[in-house]
């Protein structure tokens, strides 16, 4: 049996009194690849922000490699271990720098400075970024901050991955990348997005946000 990495315990969620997410169970294991669609306003971030202890649920419970998180300090070690690339890279990007946002999460992490160096030198190489190194983040385009900050998750060797909408902006070459690199170096994650063909490439099922509940929607 796969051991349970998230566990959602009849969870619900609402901004003010506006409900979102309503009694949602949902279980990912060690080594699941799985999607999320739903259409938009459905709760999708919300859910992931959920899992990272952004918000806190109004009922139910959250579990993180076997352990119940309620209180932002028992989400210290679920932001350390599962690397969440938010909707917005402008979320995601705070340094003057490219290679500065690359490194922050292995420092973070403990690495030493070399170590970053290395890591960041590899992140680029794999993406083809290596020109942006050197920029501010100011001066990006909108694809190039996409991967940007797909390389500060993926320079922090997350345990599990959870992305929200990865393939939005990007182009095909681009694209392609981020597929080989699900393909060959992720072992479980969350993928958010509307692009199907994107899913059934880097998936192996896809559950379903709609009317406030999570389904089973579809399996390769
Ligand atoms: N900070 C907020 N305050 C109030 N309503 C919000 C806030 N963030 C999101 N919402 C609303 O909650 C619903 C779910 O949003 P979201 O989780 O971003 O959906 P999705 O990611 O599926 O598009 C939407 O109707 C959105 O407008
Ligand atoms: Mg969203």
């Amino acid at each position: 049996m796969e051991k349970t990495l998230i566990k959602l315990e009849n969870i619900s969620f609402g901004y003010n009194s506006f409900p979102v997410l309503k009694n949602i169970n949902f279980e990912l294991k060690f080594g699941e690849k799985v999607g999320l669609i739903g259409p938009n306003g459905s709760g999708k971030t919300t859910f992931l922000y959920i899992i990272m202890g952004f918000l806190k649920p109004v009922s139910g419970k959250v579990f993180i490699f076997g352990r119940e998180r309620k209180k932002d300090k028992d989400f210290l070690e679920v932001r350390q271990k599962l690397g969440l690339l938010f909707q917005d890279s402008d979320s995601q990007l705070f340094c003057p720098t490219v290679k500065e946002d690359i490194a922050f999460g292995p420092l973070n992490l403990g690495k030493s400075r070399n170590e970053a160096k290395e890591i960041v030198k590899n992140i680029a190489k794999v993406f083809n970024i290596e020109h942006l190194l050197d920029r501010p983040i100011y001066k990006l385009s909108g694809g190039e901050k996409k991967i940007v900050a797909l390389a500060t998750v993926f320079a922090m060797n997350p345990v599990c991955y959870l992305l929200d909408e990865p393939s939005s902006g990007l182009d095909e070459d681009t694209r392609n990348k981020l597929i080989k690199f699900l393909k060959n170096h992720v072992k479980t994650c969350l993928i958010v997005s509307h692009d199907r063909k994107f899913l059934k490439e880097t998936v192996n099922k896809i559950y379903i946000l709609k009317n406030k509940k999570v389904s089973l929607y579809q399996v390769f």
